[in-house]
């Protein structure tokens, strides 16, 4: 049996009506992830740990975690239980309240920069990286790495996309990731221009294979940056606590002089953050920045509890021994079938893909529909995600699961796994 999704779609029409696409954004199927649409759920009434139900009562095992958020498992007792104190004595007050300046100190500690500026969103914080870079270095270009995501600021958009005029796009510079030539031959036909170089840890982009830097890539381009005044940021906003606690610039083993920080920071609850070097705090102090809720004290209390909770368990180890049995799991089912299954990127946020013989994904989105319509939360182009609140017992439903999916899969297919 699989699912039906009848309060789903009758919740979708509603919200249609009055919402624009219905679900936007990254959590809607108007983002492309979700193919076909009709074998994926839209709504949620409740999740807990690794596991949440939709709408209709179908319950998923859940590799999406809220697209990262998820870091510890749906409703943590610990973290909850220190964001609902911290409600008790005030969230939105007229000055901040004293657990930001603690969390201000453990988060700088644990990812060894010297000051916290929070704000709500990822965007929010690339942004304001930007920002703080142009004005330290009086410069104006960026260098992107091709495959990137920053956000949605029209800074981070091309000009054809819709909302976005050409003026918001004159100053990027694109280039290929794990490229040091390509590197060296922007730097110098843009010389003494370039205001910064934003790129996340690895190559996590979506409707493609996900790509580990090379041996020394980083310290070569950390290298280059500093010789020709370049800040260097890393948007961790999507490895950050998954790879290391102590920020993925740790991880890679050099130092970023930005990097931000959002998706795994609180469990669920909306804080982000810039966090950099003592020569740019004079800039962060300076360039105009702020926003109605950036200083409520809740998300900072969660905050707090989930760093500490992350730390005491050890939970990069186990993000990482959860990612290699599911994908060795995986990897092993679907060569038995002879079906194509590529796994890349990091174990813990492992990207997915049927190597489709006319490369349109067509197989790959067959599979993913079989494994959602039976209760495990996959999308088809976008890295996964795993959260502490994994068990191997999870895994192995989950792996029980995919393979029965790859079997319709072959079934519906027969000529092509051979
Ligand atoms: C690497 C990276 N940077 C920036 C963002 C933007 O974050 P937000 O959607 O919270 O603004 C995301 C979101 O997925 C991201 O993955």
């Amino acid at each position: 049996m699989t699912y039906v999704y009848n309060k789903n779609v009758e919740t979708m029409i509603r919200a249609g009506k009055v919402i624009p696409s219905g679900v936007y954004g990254h959590l809607g199927p108007a983002e492309g992830c979700m193919i076909p649409s009709s074998a994926f759920p839209f709504f949620a009434s409740k999740g807990k740990g690794a596991e949440f139900w939709d709408v209709d009562g179908n319950r998923f095992i859940d590799y999406m975690c809220a697209y990262g958020p998820n870091v510890l498992g749906y409703n943590d007792p610990d973290v909850d239980a220190a964001a609902q104190a911290q409600a008790k004595l005030g969230n939105c007050m007229t000055l901040p309240a004293p657990v930001t300046v603690e969390f201000a100190e453990y988060l700088t500690q644990l990812v060894k920069k010297d000051w916290a500026f929070f704000c709500k969103n990822g965007g929010d914080v690339t942004s304001f990286a930007i920002m703080i870079s142009r004005y330290y270095t009086g410069r104006k270009k960026i260098i992107f790495l091709h495959g990137y995501y920053h956000g949605v600021a029209p800074w981070t958009q091309h000009p054809d996309t819709p909302g976005t005029i050409e003026e918001d796009c004159k100053n990027g510079l694109y280039i290929p990731f794990n490229d040091i030539e390509a590197l060296k031959e922007v730097i110098a036909k843009n010389k003494d221009k370039i205001a910064c170089l934003i790129a996340t840890p690895y190559m996590h982009g979506n409707f493609i294979d996900n790509e580990l830097p090379k041996e020394g890539y980083w310290q070569e381009v950390r290298k280059i940056c500093t010789e020709n005044g370049i800040i260097l940021i890393f948007d961790d906003i999507r490895c950050g606590f998954r790879l290391s606690l102590h920020g993925s610039d740790t991880y890679f083993g050099i130092e970023a002089d930005l990097i931000t920080f959002c998706k795994a920071l609180a469990n669920g609850y909306n804080v982000s953050a810039l966090c950099g070097k003592n020569f740019l705090k004079g800039a962060a102090s300076t360039v105009p920045y702020t926003g109605s809720y950036w200083l409520s004290a809740v998300p900072f209390a969660a905050g707090l509890a989930t760093l500490k909770k992350l730390e005491k368990v050890n939970a990069t180890d186990h993000f990482e021994k959860m990612g290699i049995r599911l994908i060795t799991g995986l990897e092993k089912a679907a060569k038995a079938r002879n079906i194509p299954l590529i796994a890349s990127g990091h174990p813990s946020m492992f990207y997915l893909r049927i190597d489709d013989e006319l490369k349109n994904f067509r197989l790959h989105q067959e599979w993913i529909a079989e494994c959602v319509k039976r209760g495990v939360f996959l999308t088809n182009h976008h890295n996964h995600f795993i959260c502490y609140a994994m068990t191997p017992e999870l895994i192995d439903e989950t792996i029980g699961i995919c393979t029965e999916a790859m079997d319709v899969l072959v079934r519906n297919n027969p000529d092509k796994f051979k």
